[in-house]
This record gives C-alpha cells, structure tokens and sequence, in this order.
C-alpha cells in the first residue's frame, strides 16, 4: 500500500508517517514545502528526523501549488492531505491570503490531481473550526457555522472534497480535529506558548476570562484514528469527528502545568480573541463506530509528554 502524506513535516503529519510505517505493508510518501510560520524550518526538520532514516519512508520537499502529478500520484492508493496554514488567530487581514493559498487552492488542485490519477481514499484534515459556536456535544450533522477565516477556509476544502467526490467519484473522507496537543504542538498553540512561558518565568496570556473550554486531543490518539482510516471500511463519503479524552479550560490546563512544575505563573488577561467559540465538545460515537477509536490519553499525561519534548529539544 502506498500512502501519500501531505504536510508530512508538520505537527500532525510527521506523527501520522511515523505510526503508518509501523505498518509493514505500507509505504509512506511525505510531502511538505517546510513552509516558514510560527514554527521555524529548523522544527520542521526536526519533525522529519526520525522518518528520514526509515527505509520505507521518501520525501519530497515540494510546494502543492507547483508540483506535477505526473511524478507523484501513479501508483498512490491512499492521500492524507494534512498540509495547509492552520491557527485560528491568525487568520484576519492580509495573512488570509495564505490561508486561501494553501488550504484552499492547494486543495483543488491536489483533487485535480487525483481526478487524473484515481486514488482509493482521499482522506481530508478538517476542524472543529468549521462548527462555529455550539452549545454541548456537537455531532457531525450540526450546522457549520465558522466564526474565523481559518474556519471559512477548511470548511470550503470540505466543500471541494465533496464537489469532487460527487462529479467525480473521488472516495473522500473527512476527518475534523479537535484542538490537538502533545510532542511537536506548534509554537503558536496554548500549551506550546504556556510551557514554554512558565519555563522561562515569562507571564501567560490568557484571552477571554480564561473559562473557555475545548476539548483537547493528544497527538497519538489523534494519529490512532486517522491511520485507522486507511483500513477501515465504509467511511467513504463520510465526516468524522475525532475529540480527545477530556475537555478542560484554558485555565485548569493552566493550574495542571502550575502543579507539574510546582511554581505559579503570572496571568495576564487579554480581550478574547476574534474568531473563537467559547466551547468546543466533539460527539465521536461516528469516530468509535466507524474506526473503532477510543481516545486513551487523560490531560495530565499528554501534558507531561509535551513538556518533556519541550524540554528535551530547547533550541527549537
Ligand atoms: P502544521 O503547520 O504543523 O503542519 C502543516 C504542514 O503543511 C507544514 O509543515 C507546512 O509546511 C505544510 N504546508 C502548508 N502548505 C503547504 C503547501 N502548499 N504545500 C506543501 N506543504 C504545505 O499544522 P498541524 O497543526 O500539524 O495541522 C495539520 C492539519 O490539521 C492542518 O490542515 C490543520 O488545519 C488541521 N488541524 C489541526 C489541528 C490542531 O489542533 N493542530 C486541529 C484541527 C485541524
Ligand atoms: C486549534 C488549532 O490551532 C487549529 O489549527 C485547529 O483547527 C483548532 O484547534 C480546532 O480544533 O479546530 P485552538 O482551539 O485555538 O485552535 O487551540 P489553542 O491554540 O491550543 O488554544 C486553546 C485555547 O487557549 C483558546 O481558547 C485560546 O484562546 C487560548 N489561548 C491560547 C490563550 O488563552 N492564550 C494563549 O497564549 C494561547
């Protein structure tokens, strides 16, 4: 089986390769133009070290927006397309462009691709960003009702997965994250920012009174159930959420981080940031039906493990 993996450098890319080639059947092909962001080139890299020496793994330091397929796509059974500018926050003004870019016209065009070179699954990297907000658990029939640009701009590569699957025929999967943490987070995240704030005795923003909750999901957990994707059968055409074991504010992570370093943090309050729901809360009874996923990992560990990555790698 052949498996192409599109922004196979990232947060959650570089993860996906990883446990894919813990199967043996499977060949991993990872894409990324190792894009400059709030994540340096130099993490990128970093996210890509150990997949490098994997004689099963190849990759291609390509830009979607340029490659051709000719190259790539013959004999591909499987696309993960993970690639594309995430962030809620900074998706206003002129930084839209890339998101249009980059999730948006990137997308077409690598369904293009695959209308020319057929594929088996195309499975796509949504977001709880497209719900907008919503009170309770929310399922995958809500109404999606995006409050950010970022939100806009993967609803609409959801909308093109599935104008393409219906003219023509591509087997699409939608997969939506919710707030995913763990090794790797990009630098730009909560607990990325928090961690690393608290390491150097530097003080927290908090936006909003800090009551705002999501529900977190740790990276592998988050892993386990897009590679049960690949296998899995009967989820083409389908929308899936895939939530965390457990959903905290922003200031009970704070207090968790607090007791795993043992000394407090000042907290400054900013307004609440545009473009955010209060609460997210994914219904995934589809995601353990489905892939049969079962989030295993509480806060507390997945915590400690993005700590120590922090720790252990300083200079990223
Ligand atoms: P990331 O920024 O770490 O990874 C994205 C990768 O895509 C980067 O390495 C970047 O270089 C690459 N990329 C971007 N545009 C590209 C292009 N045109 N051609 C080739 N490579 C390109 O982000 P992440 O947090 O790992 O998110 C991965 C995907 O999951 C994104 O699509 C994001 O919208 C989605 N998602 C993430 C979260 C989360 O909590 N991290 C939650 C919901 C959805
Ligand atoms: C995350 C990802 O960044 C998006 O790519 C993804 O699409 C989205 O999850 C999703 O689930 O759809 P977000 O929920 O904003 O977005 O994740 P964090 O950056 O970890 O923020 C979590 C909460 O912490 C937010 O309420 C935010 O306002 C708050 N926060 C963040 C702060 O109070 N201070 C900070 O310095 C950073």
């Amino acid at each position: 089986m052949k498996i192409l993996v599109t922004g196979a450098a990232g947060f959650i890319g570089s993860t996906l390769c990883e446990r894919l080639l813990q199967e043996e059947s499977y060949e991993v092909i990872g894409l990324d133009a190792l894009i400059p962001s709030s994540t340096p080139v130099r993490a990128r890299e970093h996210n890509l070290s150990q997949l490098l020496r994997h004689p099963r793994f190849t990759f291609i330091r390509q830009d979607l927006l340029k490659i051709s397929w000719e190259s790539l796509l013959p004999n591909v059974d499987i696309v993960y397309h993970l690639a594309g500018i995430p962030g809620v926050r900074s998706s206003w003004g002129d930084d839209f462009k890339t998101y249009i870019m980059n999730n948006i016209e990137a997308t077409q065009r690598l369904l293009e691709g695959c209308r020319q070179y057929p594929v088996k699954k195309f499975i796509y990297a949504s977001t709880s960003s497209v719900y907008g907000e919503k009170t309770g658990q929310v399922n995958e029939a809500a109404i999606t009702e995006p409050l950010s640009p970022y939100g806009v701009s993967k609803l609409t590569g959801e909308h093109l997965c599935k104008v393409y699957a219906h003219n023509d025929n591509i087997p699409v999967v939608i997969l939506r994250f919710f707030t995913v943490y763990g090794p790797r987070q990009r630098p730009d995240m909560a607990f990325h920012r928090f961690i690393t704030h608290i390491l150097h005795n530097k003080p927290i923003t908090i936006y909003g009174d800090g009551h705002q909750t999501r529900d977190f999901t740790y990276v592998e957990d988050c892993v386990t159930a897009i590679a049960a994707a690949a296998a899995a059968e009967g989820i083409i055409g389908e929308t899936i959420n895939i939530g965390g074991k457990e959903r905290a504010s922003v200031l009970e992570c704070i207090s968790m981080i607090e007791d795993i370093f043992g000394k407090k943090v000042e907290l400054r309050y900013m307004g609440k940031a545009f473009g955010e729901p209060r609460h997210t809360w994914a219904d995934i009874s589809k995601a353990q039906t489905l892939l049969g996923y079962e989030p295993t990992t509480d806060l507390c560990k997945g915590m400690k493990a993005e700590i120590l990555d922090i720790c252990n790698n300083p200079s990223l």
